[in-house]
């Protein structure tokens, strides 16, 4: 496992972080806690010390199991939560006010609460789950996160980016009032890398990406005939054609990069992540034990060359499942 700065906070984070959405077991369904808590267990032993989380992922479900796996462990392992928009809209929308998603007393609540879910005395890293940049100049964020800060309940704070829209958070970044961006950036979705990771390296911000297998599709897993269980968000995510559309998509990325198997296409697309020196930490959903060595593994493997990554460039695919 190798180690990268956290932007300025200078935490030094495992760039295989841990994203427990999956473990929280409402959109995601099949986890069950004695394997979440195996999968978290093996990740730490093997040198994980990052894990993101969110009070949103199964109502703080997700936040006790990690705060208990974290605890046991007896080792320094940096958390990451979320606050989830009062007005419970993901992704923000355009003309919504902030006083209906992130008003300052709600904001300091939310924190209180992810902090006994968690068992721990303060949150490293506090992120608004989502963002809208027409927010940039209110007060209310500013006063809720320096107010979390001074009071000791967290130590960092940043933003969690709309799907798809990098750009949105160049402006909050400038401010030089966040310490993180969570956003997503994968084989698919490459646009972070025009703007928004050079901004990052200018003021200190560090950058946390999600989604590294955009919801399991560059895993190479998922065919026409995948069938997610009833009441899985990725029925939605997945609807229609678009398994088969993923699977064409993946064939070609594994056939253009020489692959075996278009299951090799889960190690190319964590090393794909981790060959961007912005990136802080990436935070593939790992609900398994033979997940996190398998992104362990890619950390071993270090980042792809230079002819790999020219290949990845042509396989950006513009759009947006989650809507
Ligand atoms: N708005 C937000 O702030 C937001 C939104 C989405 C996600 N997130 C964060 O980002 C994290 C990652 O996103 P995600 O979990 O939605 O999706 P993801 O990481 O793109 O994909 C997760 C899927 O990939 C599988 N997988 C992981 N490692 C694998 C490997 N080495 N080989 C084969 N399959 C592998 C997982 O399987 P198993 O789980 O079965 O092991 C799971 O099915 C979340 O957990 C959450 O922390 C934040």
């Amino acid at each position: 496992m190798n180690y990268r700065k956290l932007g300025k906070t200078g935490l030094d984070v495992s760039e295989i972080g841990f994203g427990a959405w999956g473990i929280g077991k409402t959109m995601w369904i099949g986890a069950s806690d004695s394997e979440s808590l195996a999968a978290l267990r093996h990740a730490i032993d093997l040198g994980l010390n990052f894990i993101d989380t969110a009070l949103a992922y199964g109502d703080g479900h997700s936040e006790k199991l990690v705060g208990e796996a974290v605890r046991a462990s007896g080792k320094r392992v940096y958390i990451a939560t979320k606050v989830p928009p009062k007005n419970k809209r993901w992704p923000a929308r355009p003309g919504i006010g902030i006083e209906e998603a992130f008003p300052r007393d709600y904001v300091v609540e939310s924190t209180e609460t992810s902090l006994r879910n968690l068992g721990v005395e303060q949150i490293d890293v506090q992120q608004l789950h989502v963002w809208n940049p027409e927010w940039l100049a209110s007060d209310e964020w500013r006063r809720a996160l320096e107010d979390l800060k001074t009071s000791g309940k967290v130590k960092a704070v940043g933003i969690s980016i709309n799907d798809h829209q990098p750009d949105s958070a160049l402006g909050i970044i400038e401010t030089g009032l966040i310490d993180t961006v969570q956003v997503i950036y994968n084989i698919f979705d490459q646009t972070p890398a025009s703007s928004l990771f050079p901004a990052c390296v200018k003021h200190g911000v560090g950058v946390i990406v999600r989604v590294p297998f955009d919801e399991g599709a560059l895993t190479g897993r998922i065919t026409e005939a995948t069938v997610f269980p009833e009441g899985d968000f990725r029925n939605h995510y997945f609807r229609d054609d678009r398994k088969k559309q993923v699977e064409e998509r993946v064939k070609a990325i594994a056939a253009d990069t020489g692959l075996a198997s278009v299951t090799d296409v889960a190690n190319l697309a964590m090393r794909y992540c981790l060959s961007e020196a912005a990136v802080s930490t990436v935070i593939p959903g790992m609900r398994s034990m033979s997940s996190v060595d398998g992104n362990v593994r890619a950390s071993d493997n270090g980042p792809l060359d230079a002819a790999q990554l020219e290949t990845l460039r042509k396989h950006a695919w513009d759009r947006n499942f989650y809507g």
